[in-house]
């Protein structure tokens, strides 16, 4: 299964979802390499962008293998996000996101991220305005709206395709519930109903079959899948996290660190990696004592040795 983003044709139908401090270039490699359909950047400052700040360009470091890459980008002022849309266009992403769903109060309460869904109009004018400004197709992600008493994603969803937005990722909840409740897959379904661009589907997903049970029951074109990926990147892939072997688990855990040291540096890689080694090990209470080794190892090769003596004390002695 696959979409088209105007020319551009998606293979796949999960994807994994934004997630700042998460997703970063490493998390997406593995995730790619698994059967995410492309990537999503972290959401990136507008006025970081314009002020050249050196960790927020940080944030667009990508790995060709990532590709298709959509940058998201979050601001309220229509002038400096055309402006860093030009600026950002010659790192030569695939797409370029607005983030609309953001919830945190600092950018939503400054009418960034989630608080542009109480102003549809002015979103429609900075998705018009950024189509004229880059060559690249422009996507939104959005929310149902602000809260329950102000539900207007029919409104915001039709003014972003009268402005040209090529498609729409719509988190199932309101910016007031933050994370708490229940994601509205029934709503997600009726955008898809009347939504001529491809709608991506996102919210609570936390297995392949609860993806493609969505997908089916929804009908929409693709899924995210944000906090079912931590830990997990098999959700993208046929074969479950329950049914691998160690070997197998252990083998990406080390990729994903490989990745991360390269990409952070030694020291700031491994501390990074913790919260991704947590999620990989969670679901394994046996695994506990080796996780405590591993949070403390000093070294890539220190965490190959505790894998191999767990792995070589468990293999049974043939006579
Ligand atoms: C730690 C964290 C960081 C997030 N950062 C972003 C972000 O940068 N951009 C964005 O559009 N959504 C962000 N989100 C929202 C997710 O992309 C997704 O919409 C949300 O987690 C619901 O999907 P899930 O239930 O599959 O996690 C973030 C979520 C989490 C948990």
């Amino acid at each position: 299964m696959g979409f088209w983003i105007r020319e551009k044709y998606i293979e796949g139908s999960r994807i994994l979802s934004p997630m700042a401090g998460v997703s970063d270039s490493p998390h997406r490699r593995i995730t790619r390499n698994m059967g995410s359909a492309f990537s999503f950047t972290e959401f990136v400052s507008v006025e970081g962008i314009l002020m050249g700040k050196v960790k927020t360009l940080d944030l667009f470091r990508f790995h060709e293998s990532e590709r298709p890459i959509w940058f998201q980008i979050f601001g309220n002022n229509p002038e400096k996000i055309w402006t860093a849309c030009k600026l950002i266009e010659e790192l030569n992403p695939d797409v370029i996101d607005l983030n609309m769903g953001c919830s945190v109060a600092k950018v939503a309460h400054k009418g960034s991220g989630a608080g542009l869904l109480k102003d549809p109009l002015k979103a429609g004018k900075i998705i018009e305005g950024m189509r004229k400004s880059v060559s690249l197709p422009i996507t939104a992600k959005i929310r149902l709206g602000w809260d329950h008493s102000s539900l207007n994603y029919r409104e915001v969803v039709h003014i972003l395709e009268e402005s040209g937005v090529d498609a729409i990722s719509v988190h199932g909840r309101t910016k007031k519930m933050g994370y708490s409740g229940r994601a509205d897959w029934e709503k997600i379904a009726e955008i898809k109903s009347f939504a001529k661009v491809p709608i991506l589907g996102n919210g609570d997903i936390s297995s392949g079959e609860e993806a493609d049970f969505r997908l089916k029951e929804s009908g929409v074109d693709a899924v995210l899948i944000g906090r079912g990926a931590i830990g997990n990147p098999w959700i993208f892939g046929t074969k479950k996290k329950s049914d691998l072997s160690d070997q197998e688990r252990f083998s990406v855990i080390l990729e994903h660190l490989k990745l991360m040291k390269e990409f952070y540096g030694d020291e700031y890689g491994a501390i990074l990696f913790r919260k991704h080694l947590n999620k990989y090990l969670m679901d394994r209470e046996d695994l506990n004592p080796l996780r405590e080794k591993l949070i403390r190892s000093s070294s890539y090769t220190e965490s190959v040795n505790l894998m191999s003596s767990y792995l070589y004390e468990r293999t049974p002695i043939v006579k």
